[in-house]
């Protein structure tokens, strides 16, 4: 039997500049997908449980894909963490926070990025022990500025903005001492999924890889 690594909150936002958020809703596209991600150098997938086949997706590339590391987006409450676990996903993404839901990974071993917007959400996810957190949706609650605030009062927090970057934008909240690693849709467009058209997805992938942080 293979032998599964475990990460940490951290490592998931360490392992890479960019954590592809990913919307499938055909399971056909899941492993050629998540191989074209890979293709392109990054591994750390967080597919959204946002349509009816994203576990089955889950399942799906946790099996056929050792390469990559599958977590679950859009993580809002202890039963989606309890199904995400058992499709194999191997981290979670909040869009916000609550402690049922902090409690509900830690007892299930899955780390989770807690989503925060406001300095109250920070302190919620900070009483709870989460250090690593999503700043959503970020450009729209502040963007680079919001995180140049939060670096004094929350200088121990680091942050993977998303909602709203882009390969244009990107940088500028990579260059940010609070910021690890960003969260973009922009690396699995609709249209490439619909047309099969795995070469744009890694070369998607291959630009977002090589971004600085
Ligand atoms: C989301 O949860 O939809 C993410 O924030 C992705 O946002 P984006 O489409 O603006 O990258």
């Amino acid at each position: 039997m293979a032998v599964t690594q475990s990460f940490s909150a951290l490592q998931v936002m360490q392992d890479g500049p960019v954590i592809p958020v990913i919307v499938l809703h055909d399971l056909a596209h899941a492993v050629p997908m998540a191989r074209a991600l890979v293709a392109g150098g990054v591994r750390m997938l967080e597919v959204t449980l946002r349509t009816p086949q994203a576990l089955a997706c889950m399942e799906q590339i946790a099996r056929n894909v050792p390469e990559a590391v599958v977590g679950a987006g859009t993580v809002r409450n202890p039963a989606e963490a309890q199904a995400a676990a058992s499709a194999g996903a191997r981290f979670a993404v909040s869009p916000g926070y609550t402690s049922r839901l902090g409690q509900a990974c830690r007892d299930l071993g899955l780390p989770l990025l807690p989503g925060v917007a406001t300095g109250s959400e920070i302190m919620k996810a900070l009483d709870d022990g989460f250090f690593q957190l999503k700043f959503f949706p970020a450009l729209q609650a502040g963007g680079p500025a919001m995180l140049k605030a939060w670096s004094g009062p929350f200088g121990e927090v680091n942050f993977c903005p998303t909602g709203g970057v882009t390969l244009q934008n990107a940088h500028e909240f990579l260059a940010l001492p609070n910021v690890i690693c960003v969260g973009g849709s922009w690396l699995v467009p609709a249209d490439a999924l619909a047309s099969g058209d795995w070469a744009r997805i890694t070369q998607l992938a291959s630009e977002a890889a090589s971004l600085k942080n």
